[in-house]
């Protein structure tokens, strides 16, 4: 496995290979690995000749300067997790190599960037729209795999990928979950064994609002028996709870099959979010 530092070398060395006609599998992470990351870099060495691996906490899509400082760095584990998996590239850019100039241009991503993740961090898809593009120009990826577990982070990366003609096909992929339902986080090393239990609460959430939802219950009345049901939860703060249409991402006005049901809380301080999608079956 090669580590890469600079971006011009990594830009260099993926179009080496693009010149090979080898196509390029672009991961990219903020670190703290974990069995989400894992099966996104599996993903992309099942299906792509170079596997390109980014790790990257990018301080342009922080909006709170505690959470950026207490963002786990696990660096070297991280590289001996990437060398077993048979990841072929890490590219592990300093701040001052990312951005060499602050970005003066920002991207917008409109509607899509308005609820949830948007209205509660102000800023925060502005910085990963800039950082990811700068990963695709730097990587040349042909794939890009993204987790659905950031099921808005995915959808705004899609549309921004064909919106301004990235040539990447930009790849979403489930969940993957803890044994108690809880979505793995690298923000849940922060969590004492005891927030964890707290934090399954979330999924716990997400299936009582399924069921009812299948029981053709209405958004409303589906999102007050999530709501309550939160709100019993000792040691979890809900932020929201929110039934919307799985590309648009607005709010589901009436029952409909397809709908992704996402929430967002606090758990021992730190911030969690995890999502259902569902599809007709
Ligand atoms: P990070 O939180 O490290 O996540 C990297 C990728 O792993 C994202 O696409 C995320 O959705 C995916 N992921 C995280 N947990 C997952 C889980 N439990 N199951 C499946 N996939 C999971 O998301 C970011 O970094 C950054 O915003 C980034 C895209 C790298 C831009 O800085």
């Amino acid at each position: 496995m090669q580590v890469i530092q600079s971006p011009g070398e990594v830009q260099k060395l993926t179009l080496d290979h693009k010149f090979q006609r080898k196509s390029i599998g672009l991961v990219p992470t903020m670190g703290a690995l974990h069995q989400g990351h894992f099966s996104l870099i599996e993903k992309a060495r099942r299906s792509t000749d170079v596997v390109v691996v980014s790790i990257f906490v990018n301080p342009l899509q922080f909006n709170n300067t505690e959470d950026l400082q207490n963002y786990p760095r696990t660096l070297q584990k991280d590289l001996d997790a990437l060398e077993k998996l048979g990841v072929d590239i890490a590219y592990t850019p300093s701040e001052d190599a990312m951005y060499t100039n602050k970005p003066v241009v920002s991207i917008d991503f409109g509607e899509l960037a308005i609820p949830m993740e948007g209205g509660f961090r102000p800023g925060h898809f502005g910085g990963v729209g800039v950082v990811v593009a700068k990963l695709f120009h730097q990587t040349h990826p042909d794939k890009a795999y993204f987790g659905l577990k950031d099921l808005q982070q995915f959808l705004l990366i899609r549309k921004m990928s064909q919106d301004l003609s990235f040539p990447v096909e930009v790849i979403g992929m489930p969940i993957i979950r803890e044994e108690s339902g809880l979505a793995m986080s690298s923000r849940n090393q922060r969590l004492s064994d005891k927030g964890k239990l707290q934090a399954a609460a979330l999924y716990q959430g997400l299936q009582l609002a399924k069921s009812q939802w299948k029981l053709k219950s209405s958004p409303e009345e589906t999102k007050k028996t999530a709501i309550a049901f939160y709100n019993q939860q000792e040691g979890l703060t809900i932020e929201y709870f929110e039934i919307v249409d799985p590309e648009t991402l607005q709010t589901a006005e009436n029952h409909t099959e397809q709908v992704a049901m996402c929430v967002a809380g606090y758990v021992e301080g730190v911030r969690l979010i995890d999502n259902l999608y569902l599809r007709q079956d």
